[in-house]
């Protein structure tokens, strides 16, 4: 395919997939899309009756499509389904048994395949071992592991029992790890020795053993061999997988759980220091994740997909395991660093796999633009025919180096705009249907109502900035956080009367495209990374010197936001570079390494209105080096801003 002439069609800032591209796709014009649309918000319950029956299998029908009873929705009420059964099992007897499910690379550069077949194979041996350790429906199992196929066999085993996981990235440390499994009372902990990371073994094994010794609720620890590093076992609690496995059989049959069975709790931050533990639930999340997979994907049979996402954030749960897996896909799984042992590894891996589909961040894109082009061209990516975006809004200028570089002219780019919080894709451009606008994420997806609204919840007009709502439920939504009925409503459904807020600002074009301008709440996005300010704010503060802190974003060429936080110190000590070295060590103990603070400035207080407020909208201008303009007139201490300006 390389060697064909551009296909795509340039006009200003629309970019059209190409004839060739759109005669195979699912939605091949803006009228089918729009058509379906209409009809997917006219009349929601027939519509998503249709795509539950057509895209699922379902052991009992349900009786009513949607309950809804503000803000909390169930989905296929009555209905009865096993998740990992429609993940892997429905595809046993099928031309599909003997296909690749899972082709994994360890950053080591082992690799090792799993046809569906095997996968099976894998969970029901599993899934045996979990039920013998004890764990039943609707107990909840923590994951904290590599990105290796035996993770995926994890979630789908406890998927397939009824058991609830969270997975807990790999990359969160200790204390991370211990708040998520007390949150959830967790009872069984799956993990692995190590894992491999920049060409070194993260020691996952002896971050849980921290963990656990403030963790009442965990009975058991199950470790994975991965990367062979010495672990400690404790004896009666400690299990490895292998030995389980060993003694497991490879029958295990899968029982229909209702469709409001919970299915995972993923921790994510919020506006306070506590993350907030939001709940999927199966039918509705596996019938999102699959439908917006197989269109927004525009997923073939004969496609080799890769989502370079960790299972430890949204997008390795919907678009690694539960949407592809459930459309039969072929799965690329990669363990380590986009750079290591070159800044060529993802190449590598696209052209030796011939991947077809590649999904990733922008942070991702911006970092291969400033390493070069020659490491991208010593590869054949001729493979590909689309590509993906998510995380972040994509910058104009990435987007046109993707489109060009990586994806030869010819490949579409979906640009997708989505969040933990609504399970799968909610804004993006079908691949085949409609063109694109780079930097725009592009028109809603079947089913989803959003809307853009002013202060005063009125919907703005066309072209004008305001906030980014979702005005019907949908079957991926969230249903609530573990634990937090209170916190779920008042986080999502307050800011405005029964319309779910998602704390980003937007503004939709005179074409109903929509321009996500990023995040108006207390929470940034650093490298892709889901971070609340407080959250960080709270772990300086744990530290004996800090007295108070403020933290804010500030534009990074490559990571989006970088984290810049201000510093008041307690009496007895002094604000230097040794202290900067250790607060910085200090929060990436508290959180995890991704956290760490970019920069940190000390003074001796914080720019506060005269009611106490921290002025945070002024330190995100010296953050960046603004001028400081507009009224400070409001300000304690004026002398503060000075002295924080001076430390840039
Ligand atoms: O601010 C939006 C941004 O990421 C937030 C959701 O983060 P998280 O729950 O960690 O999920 C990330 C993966 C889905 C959103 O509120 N975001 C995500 N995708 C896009 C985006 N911003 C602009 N364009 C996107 N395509």
């Amino acid at each position: 395919m390389a060697d064909k002439k551009s296909s795509v069609t340039q006009k200003g800032e629309k970019v059209s997939p190409s004839q060739e591209f759109k005669k195979q796709a699912a939605i091949q014009s803006l009228a089918e899309y729009k058509r379906l649309y209409s009809e997917s918000v006219k009349n929601p319950k027939k519509f998503w009756n249709t795509q539950a029956k057509d895209l699922l299998l379902w052991r009992k029908p349900w009786k009513q499509t949607l309950k809804w009873k503000e803000p909390h929705a169930k989905w296929f009420v009555g209905g009865k389904l096993n998740v990992c059964e429609n993940c892997v099992d429905r595809h046993l007897g099928t031309a599909r048994e003997n296909k690749a499910a899972l082709i994994f690379e360890g950053e080591p550069g082992d690799q090792k395949t799993l046809t569906y077949r095997q996968l099976h194979t894998e969970i029901c041996r599993f899934s045996n071992a979990l039920e013998t350790m004890g764990i039943r429906k609707g107990d909840r199992v923590a994951i904290y592991m590599p990105m290796v196929a035996e993770a995926v066999v994890a979630m789908l085993s406890c998927a397939r029992i009824g058991a609830v996981h969270t997975v807990i990235f790999g990359g969160f440390s200790s204390e991370s790890i211990k708040d998520r499994v007390n949150d959830c009372s967790a009872k069984l902990v799956i993990t692995a020795d190590g894992g491999w990371r920049r060409g070194k073994i993260i020691d996952l094994k002896a971050n849980v053993n921290e963990a656990l010794k403030g963790c009442p609720s965990v009975e058991n620890v199950i470790t994975l061999k991965r990367a062979s590093n010495r672990v400690h076992m404790k004896k009666g609690r400690d299990h490895w997988w292998h030995d389980l496995v060993a003694n497991a059989s490879h029958v295990h049959k899968a029982k229909a759980f209702d469709s409001e069975t919970p299915l995972f709790v993923l921790y994510t931050s919020g506006s306070t220091g506590k993350p907030k533990g939001v709940l999927h639930t199966s039918g509705g999340y596996l019938l999102g994740t699959t439908m917006t997979s197989k269109y927004v994907f525009d997923l073939r049979e004969s496609d080799t997909y890769w989502c370079t996402a960790d299972i430890g954030w949204i997008t390795g749960h919907s678009y690694v395991v539960y949407g592809i897996l459930s459309n039969g896909g072929t799965n690329v799984i990669y363990e380590g660093a986009p750079n290591e042992p070159g800044p060529d590894r993802f190449w590598s891996i696209v052209d030796h796999h011939k991947v077809t589909i590649f999904y990733t961040a922008p942070t991702a894109i911006r970092a291969f633009m400033k390493w070069g082009e020659a490491h991208i061209k010593k590869h054949d990516l001729s493979s590909l025919r689309l590509l993906g975006s998510v995380g972040e809004p994509i910058n104009p200028e990435a987007w046109k180096w993707y489109h060009k570089v990586i994806g030869g002219g010819r490949c579409p780019i979906v640009d997708t705009w989505w969040q933990t919080e609504t399970g799968g894709i909610m804004i993006t451009t079908l691949p085949g249907a409609a063109y694109s606008k780079p930097g725009s994420a592009g028109l809603p997806f079947f089913g989803v109502v959003a809307k853009v609204f002013n202060d005063a919840g009125r919907e703005v007009r066309r072209g004008r900035s305001g906030k980014l709502v979702l005005t019907q439920p949908w079957p991926s939504m969230l249903r609530t956080l573990y634990g937090d009925n209170r916190r779920y409503k008042e986080t999502y459904w307050s800011e405005y009367d029964g319309v779910y807020f998602c704390g980003d600002g937007c503004r939709q074009d005179k074409d109903g495209y929509f321009w996500i301008v990023g995040r108006i709440d207390d929470v940034l996005n650093v490298s892709g990374h889901r971070l609340g300010t407080a959250e960080i704010e709270s772990a300086l503060v744990s530290h004996p010197s800090v007295a108070e802190s403020a933290t804010v974003g500030r534009p990074h060429d490559i990571k989006g936001s970088a984290i810049v936080c201000f510093v008041t110190l307690k009496d007895g000590y002094k604000g230097n570079d040794a202290l900067k070295a250790t607060l910085r060590a200090h929060v990436g103990g508290e959180i995890g390494p991704f956290a760490k603070p970019d920069e940190i400035r000390f003074a001796t207080a914080l720019p506060k209105t005269r009611s106490g407020k921290i002025m945070r909208r002024l330190l995100k201008d010296i953050a960046a080096g603004k001028e400081i303009h507009g009224d400070t007139t409001t300000l304690e201490d004026v002398s503060v801003v000075r002295q924080l300006q001076e430390q840039g």
